[in-house]
């Protein structure tokens, strides 16, 4: 199937991120959110987003303003459905993607293809209220969207050859790389990275190493481009141990979040997004652990 439009669900981190790279990759775009100030928000930032992108010299001014214009935001689902391709990027709850897919089963043409940008749910699950298993898929995106070479093409049970045919070729228009894997928690990345920041969070608190220089050791004598917690700060605490808890109750133990990951959630150190998470970025960056 012929890709044309994408309908975006949630504009939030990731959502505006899969908006921009869609819009850039020539598909017309409709952008959903809840929240109507989200929505203004997003549209904001990829305005900026677009402007660097041309100071930077990687889009053309004349690229930049088509494809701002391909951009439109809604606020129901309803008005998102008229696409080829609905991508979902909403909160990583279940029974909301499960209700969204219900939604967009109802609301979209039969031969329009749902996927989900979930870290580590099962798509299988959600597939199973539509009438369409075959057309549900996952493409998961990775954090800052714009900038990450990778989507993981997750092949839940029910996946046929020409959805991820499709989908492949609007990750290549979106200038993407792309892996193929069989649906299973956490897929390759979330796994490995759930578990490499898991540990790191276990070392804090064991009082091994300061945040500071867990982060250094990784990148300078592992190669990691950002340390697990700087990472961590970006992806969103909250969004971690949501991965890590449905990890752990799906592939057992090994997985069990750290207590001090709980323990800043609950204190609302939730990362970058609210100015405070294993760093303080409201004065400069500082590790307060
Ligand atoms: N943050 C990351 O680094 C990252 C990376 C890869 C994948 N993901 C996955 O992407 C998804 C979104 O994560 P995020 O970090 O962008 O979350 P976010 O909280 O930043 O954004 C979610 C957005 O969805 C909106 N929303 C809530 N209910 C909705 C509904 N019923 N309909 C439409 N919109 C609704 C919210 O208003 C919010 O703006 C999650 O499944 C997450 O696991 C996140």
């Amino acid at each position: 199937m012929d890709v044309k439009t994408i309908g975006v669900i949630g504009a939030g981190t990731m959502g505006r991120g899969i908006a921009y790279v869609s819009a850039l990759g020539g598909y017309e775009t409709v952008l959903e959110d809840v929240r109507p100030q989200v929505l203004e928000e997003a549209m904001a930032w990829m305005r900026k987003a677009f402007e660097q992108g041309v100071e930077r010299g990687k889009v053309s001014a004349e690229a930049a303003a088509q494809a701002i214009a391909r951009v439109r935001t809604v606020g129901r689902v309803e008005e998102a459905a008229d696409v080829d391709l609905v991508i979902e990027a909403a909160p990583e709850e279940m029974e909301l993607k499960i209700e969204l897919f219900g939604m967009f089963d109802k609301f979209t043409r039969a031969e329009t293809i749902l996927a989900t940008n979930t870290s580590s749910l099962s798509i299988s699950e959600m597939a199973a209220v539509t009438q369409r298993p075959e057309r549900c898929v996952g493409m998961h995106f990775f954090n800052p969207v714009q900038k990450m070479r990778l989507i993981e093409l997750v092949r839940a049970a029910g996946t046929s050859e020409e959805t991820l045919a499709a989908c492949r070729e609007v990750g290549r228009r979106m200038g993407k790389e792309m892996v193929t894997v069989r649906e299973s928690p956490g897929f390759i990345t979330s796994r490995v990275n759930a578990l490499i920041g898991n540990e790191a969070f276990t070392m804090l608190e064991a009082g091994i190493a300061s945040a500071e220089d867990i982060d250094k050791a990784l990148k300078l004598g592992l190669n990691h481009p950002m340390g697990p917690f700087e990472l961590v700060d970006l992806v969103g605490l909250d969004v971690r141990l949501s991965i890590l808890e449905y990890l752990h109750k799906t592939l057992g133990e090994k997985y069990r979040p750290s207590p001090l990951l709980r323990q800043y959630v609950k204190e609302g150190r939730l990362g970058r997004k609210v100015g405070r998470g294993v760093y303080d970025y409201r004065k400069e960056k500082k590790a307060e652990a």
